[in-house]
């Protein structure tokens, strides 16, 4: 197909021309605001992600110009691509809205009630489409799965509990580490991640599954029950970094530096992966040139923390002696970064 044929959509009456092949879900991105569906295992960086968790899901009333019949039932547009002249309804179907609730129901049906002490509070999407579509009450008589909290190497915390299996850790370390030492085993209600034999996760871009987990699963152990993000205030940062793009935010509690995480946009996804020592081992301002307040949406619980100034104590730049081990994994990853 020639590269300037351009298909016309339309999302919830709103028109947008985009590429053929582009998905429902990132057509409603470039129109950006309420449109845009929730999506809780898609994730643009890891390439094959989404199809798992339904949170997506919209109505197409007519499929294309050639074709104006609507799809018989709701899609996931994570994985529809769109097709010229198409039709899609978001907030606007009734029938829609009522699936995200069935799907958010589905979601928490062994979720446990955890946010009060759960790191990822203030930043999970979980929590976010709860608030948004959740019911008050549980329709489920059965007992809630649990598991023991499990330690995936020395830095990352597997908390399975919390896990709505999106996959998308997986995914990281498929296409950002050079060795998969996790996955999901078991089927149905037995699905889990689990490391193969007890194996720790440890390389690198293992740090990333923090990032990519939508819940908090996944959690940072050297942050682990520090603070609550809302009272941290989250400042742009780099450092030279052979390894990773060294582009950060750095979490503040007063002078100290409580966790490094990459840079997420308005979906949540990291804008570039970052490697584990600019994560786990820089933790002090003078291993930064820091940039600035990092700008958090005005809807977000962190943004209640206003700042606009910083300070920043001068710039040491720390002597770097990483070195670049495995050329073969860098040059993966410099082809997956932006
Ligand atoms: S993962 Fe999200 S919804 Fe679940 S306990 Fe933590 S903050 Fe709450
Ligand atoms: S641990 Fe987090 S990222 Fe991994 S599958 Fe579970 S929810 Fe998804
Ligand atoms: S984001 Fe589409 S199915 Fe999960």
């Amino acid at each position: 197909m020639a590269e300037d044929v351009r298909f016309k959509v339309s999302i919830d009456g709103i028109p947008v021309d985009v590429a053929p092949g582009t998905t429902i879900l990132n057509a409603a991105r470039l129109i950006g605001g309420d449109v845009v569906p929730p999506a809780m295992c898609y994730y643009s960086k890891l390439e094959g992600s989404g199809g798992k968790c339904r949170t997506c899901l919209v109505k197409v009333s007519k499929g294309s110009e050639k074709d104006p019949r609507p799809m018989p039932k709701l899609v996931a547009s994570c994985r529809t691509t769109v097709m010229d002249g198409m039709e899609v309804q978001s907030i606007t179907s009734a029938e829609v809205l009522e699936a995200r609730k069935g799907v958010v129901e589905m979601l928490l049906i062994n979720h446990p009630l955890d946010c009060p002490i759960c790191d990822q509070a203030g930043e999970c999407h979980l929590q976010d489409l709860s608030y948004e579509h959740g019911l008050a009450d549980t329709r489920y008589e059965f007992e809630r799965r649990t598991f023991d909290k499990i330690d995936i190497g020395d830095k990352i915390q597997l908390h399975m509990t919390r896990c709505i299996l999106c996959y998308r850790c997986v995914f990281v370390a498929d296409q950002l580490t050079p060795q998969r030492v996790h996955g999901i085993l078991g089927r149905g209600d037995a699905a889990e991640i689990s490391t193969y034999i007890a194996k720790a996760v440890d390389n690198e871009f293992s740090g990333n599954m923090i990032d990519v987990c939508p819940v908090g699963a996944l959690t940072d152990k050297t942050f682990r029950f520090k603070n609550r993000v809302w009272f941290t205030k989250p400042v742009e940062a780099h450092r030279d970094c052979p390894t990773c793009s060294g582009k950060v935010t750095l979490w503040y509690k007063g002078e100290d530096v409580l966790r490094v995480t990459a840079r997420k946009d308005t979906y949540g996804e990291a804008e570039a992966f970052i490697c584990n020592t600019c994560r786990f081992e820089n933790k002090a301002t003078s291993d930064w040139i820091i940039e600035g307040p990092r700008v958090v949406k005005r809807t977000s619980v962190i943004s209640s923390n206003h700042y606009e100034q910083l300070n920043p104590p001068p710039v040491v730049k720390k002597n770097l002696t990483l070195q670049a081990a495995n050329k073969e994994q860098f040059e993966r990853i410099e082809r997956l970064l932006p």
